[in-house]
């Protein structure tokens, strides 16, 4: 497909430079297209489909097996849920805990992924190890996590991709290190599904939770679980309802959870958003990873490229060729990146504050395979009258 061909296919792109799919992603067609038939549908028909969850309303089945064809895993190892955090919540929850039991994480991680730690460190005296990520290359990165290993070590669990910089951790080594202590390692994939192709299986991680709703343009309040097979029964279901059993019965008391981590998954939900999540999936499917990973690294580069010639703007883009994504960071010097944003914002472009090392605070900048050259010219000029009248002030 041509770049226009994909842009058409995005209704926000005529209406907006939009350059925050780290934050929520545009929807193409064909997912704003399937929530509003579905709408309609429930308008029409009555919600009968929905409320007795019949696969030809809801596809649940077919969107758990289409979400494991595009990562290359089982679909019985897919839960779908409606955000990363629910998948941290049910992990953390679900593993058997002994005080004292470590599990460093990623102090930059997103609270989605970071909050869950707080409330087993209250209630089972956890004890969560904080990893502080520096910018340095795949090695160094994985020699710091090395250094906090105990024997208590229980798990390790960080942002495949972190939010702030879309620096992406090298994963497989994370994995092999966690398992030759005996620890498991816990990946949060929001800010990384959607970029490039993933397999969680192959990349050795035992857990992976991500929200699809930002670089894989699925709607707002979808995400699933990914939970290697071999340890459905190590994370017991700790939130429960109609679904996602056998059969149970409190007297027995009998508790037989369905053989998939579908187990994960009960009550009342607004179906509508799963078919939209599987569109979503099909549109960037058909675009196509590879061109998707390299086409948002080209606009990347070509945004750092226009950023190195501004005087006054600071690049904060990891600097490892091998742990950059589409992400971008960048504050000008002598301008709060609140002040940054806003000014942006005032020219239609989307994006987010963040912050970047050593305090300074800027912009993220998500470059994504939808985007053109056009978008980054247009934001680079901007970030150059926003440095200029910064200099300007003094
Ligand atoms: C790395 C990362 N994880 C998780 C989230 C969101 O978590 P949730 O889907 O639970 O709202 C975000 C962004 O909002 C994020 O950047």
């Amino acid at each position: 497909m041509e770049i226009r061909e994909i842009r058409a296919q995005i209704p926000a792109l005529a209406n907006t430079v939009y350059l925050n799919a780290g934050g929520i992603g545009p929807n193409p067609k064909p997912v704003s297209d399937t929530l509003a038939r579905l709408a309609q549908e429930v308008a029409f028909f009555g919600p009968d489909g929905m409320a007795f969850q019949r696969e030809e309303f809801t596809q649940a089945n077919a969107t758990r097996a289409r979400l494991a064809g595009f990562f290359g895993v089982d679909k019985d190892e897919i839960a779908l849920l409606r955000s990363t955090a629910e998948g941290f919540d049910i992990v953390g929850h679900g593993l058997q805990w002994r005080e004292g039991d470590e599990v460093i994480f990623g102090a930059g991680d997103h609270p989605a992924a970071r909050a869950i730690w707080a409330i087993l460190a209250q209630r089972f005296g956890i004890r969560p190890v904080k990893f502080e990520l520096r910018d340095v290359g795949p090695d160094e990165i994985v020699e710091d996590v090395r250094r906090l290993i105990t024997s208590r070590t229980r798990l390790i669990s960080i942002s495949h991709v972190t939010s702030e910089n879309g620096l992406c951790v090298p994963a497989r080594q994370l994995a092999e290190l966690a398992h030759a202590h005996g620890a498991y390692l816990m990946l949060d994939g929001c800010q990384a599904v959607g970029q490039f192709p993933i397999n969680p299986r192959a990349l050795g991680a035992d857990f992976y939770a991500a929200g699809t709703y930002k670089w894989l343009l699925a709607p707002f309040g979808t995400g699933f679980l990914w939970i290697r097979k071999e340890l459905l029964d190590e994370v017991r279901p700790s939130w429960v309802g109609a679904g996602g059993t056998v059969r149970f019965d409190p007297v027995g008391p009998v508790w037989e959870p369905l053989p998939s981590a579908q187990r994960y998954e009960f009550g009342a939900r607004y179906w509508p958003v799963v078919p939209a999540m599987k569109a979503a999936v099909e549109f960037v499917d058909g675009v196509g990873l590879d061109f998707v990973r390299a086409r948002s690294r080209q606009m990347a580069d070509r945004m750092r490229a226009r950023l190195a010639e501004i005087d006054g703007a600071i690049d904060f883009t990891p600097s490892s060729d091998e742990l950059r994504t589409g992400m971008v960071g960048v504050a000008v010097k002598g301008m709060e990146g609140r002040e940054l944003m806003e000014r942006l914002r005032s020219r239609n472009i989307h994006i987010r504050a963040n912050r970047g090392p050593d305090g300074i605070t800027g912009v993220r900048l998500c470059l994504a395979f939808f985007n053109d050259e056009d978008d980054v010219d247009y934001t680079a000029e901007a970030i150059a009258d926003a440095a200029a009248l910064a200099r300007a002030r003094g």
